[in-house]
């Protein structure tokens, strides 16, 4: 037996929003963050701001395996091991090993919209490299069916379709309260 668990205490285990471009991770991740009195970090941002240049430019001029290094250290070893919300970039989870990775820091909760819900919500940005191409259509429902098992498997799955951001907030809430208490009690059991 291990001596922790949160004993009623306010928890402190970080939570890691998973998901496909435009699922809202980032949006819903911050008003979760807001909420727990956390700190948000989203790795895209975080990566842009360590190497002091966007996502699209780290793909154009280093391409994408070494973006694919930055989001791994960045989930390795650097952002603060306990109180964040963290928005993961939609593959940052696909790398092999990750989901492990995630697990063994922290709550990891997967946020799901449809193709066509993506296909909206991504049309009115070009900040995203991936989707930078002749037909962003074919493409996400491409990266989707290539990645779905993936964002299936990492974790418990909120659906964001037709859902208000306080609904989704919400879900969020009730899942990442019984995963703390879960992991609390498998400590003491251990
Ligand atoms: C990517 C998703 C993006 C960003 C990069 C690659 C992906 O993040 O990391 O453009 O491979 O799905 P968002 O999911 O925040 O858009």
């Amino acid at each position: 037996m291990t001596k922790q668990s949160n004993n009623g205490a306010k928890p402190e285990t970080n939570l890691y929003l998973v998901g496909f471009m435009g699922t809202g991770k980032s949006t819903i991740g911050r008003m979760v963050a807001s909420r727990l009195g956390f700190k948000f970090l989203d790795s895209d941002a975080e990566i842009e701001r360590a190497r002091g240049k966007s996502v699209r430019k780290i793909f154009e001029q280093e391409g994408e395996d070494a973006f694919r290094r930055y989001e791994r250290d960045f989930i390795v070893d650097g952002h603060p091991p306990q109180r964040c919300v963290v928005a993961c970039g939609g593959g940052l989870i696909t790398q092999p090993g990750m989901v492990d990775i995630l697990k063994a820091k922290g709550v990891l909760i997967a946020l799901y919209a449809s193709p066509e819900t993506i296909i909206e919500r991504t049309s009115i940005n070009r900040a995203r490299p991936l989707l930078d191409c002749d037909n962003p259509e074919k493409r996400i429902r491409e990266l989707m069916a290539a990645r779905e098992a993936i964002y299936r498997e990492a974790g418990s799955l909120v659906l964001t379709d037709h859902r208000s951001r306080c609904e989704v907030l919400a879900h969020i809430q009730r899942i990442y309260s019984r995963e703390v208490r879960e992991r609390g009690t498998r400590k003491l059991e251990e």
